[in-house]
């Protein structure tokens, strides 16, 4: 008797589930802690931080490299965690929004956003305070149109924006009177990783 397609369903979704999965052991730098975790190798950076390092402030969107709420910093620039493996990552230093505050003390960043009200529902913040540290450490004094460029491919369906413009404009300002506060090294011996 012919199998029916359910049948076969069935069958591929056994085949599917049964298939072995390559697992590494996986050295990552993150938020200036080293880590080794035993990892399936397919799994992207925003899965392995939210799933296996319980680091939940990178937010899952589109997984689809389109929204930018996943943003993460890798050596200091924004990249988008949905699109990353971590297999790609070692020796990198990877910074996620738990690793810019320093203690209890918020980035002056985090601080200019509750104070403007930059976030509302707060899905896209973590990326957006990434994305604006990153532009910060290049970019001293930006313009709201360096500030648009840098935020491009961050979405935030909640502020209109002007908001978290504005928030980036006064830490910019304060952190040139006071100094950046650094961003987490990579532990030591891992600093000149390639
Ligand atoms: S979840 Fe990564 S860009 Fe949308
Ligand atoms: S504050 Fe809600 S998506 Fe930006």
């Amino acid at each position: 008797m012919r199998e029916s397609a359910q049948g076969y369903a069935r069958l591929g979704l056994k085949n599917e589930v049964e298939r072995p999965v390559d697992r590494r052991v996986l050295a990552l730098d993150v938020n200036g802690e080293r880590t080794e975790q035993l990892l399936p190798v397919h799994k992207t950076l925003l899965e392995v931080l939210r799933e296996d390092m319980h680091l939940t402030g990178t937010k899952h969107g589109c997984e689809l490299g389109e929204c930018g709420t996943c943003t993460v910093l890798v050596d200091g620039r924004p990249e988008l965690s949905c699109l990353l493996l971590p297999i790609q990552l070692e020796g990198r230093a990877i910074t996620t929004i738990e690793g810019l505050a320093r203690g209890s003390e918020l980035h002056p960043l985090q601080q200019a956003f509750a104070e403007l009200g930059a976030a509302q529902c707060g899905y896209c913040t973590p990326g957006m305070l990434l994305a604006a540290s990153s532009l910060l450490d290049s970019n001293k004094r930006p313009s709201s149109d360096d500030i648009r460029e840098a935020l491009a491919g961050n979405l935030c369906r909640c502020t209109g924006y002007q908001k978290i413009i504005e928030a980036i404009e006064l830490a910019a300002g304060r952190m040139n009177r006071t100094g950046s506060p650094p961003l987490p090294s990579p532990p030591a011996g891992r600093a000149n990783a390639s």
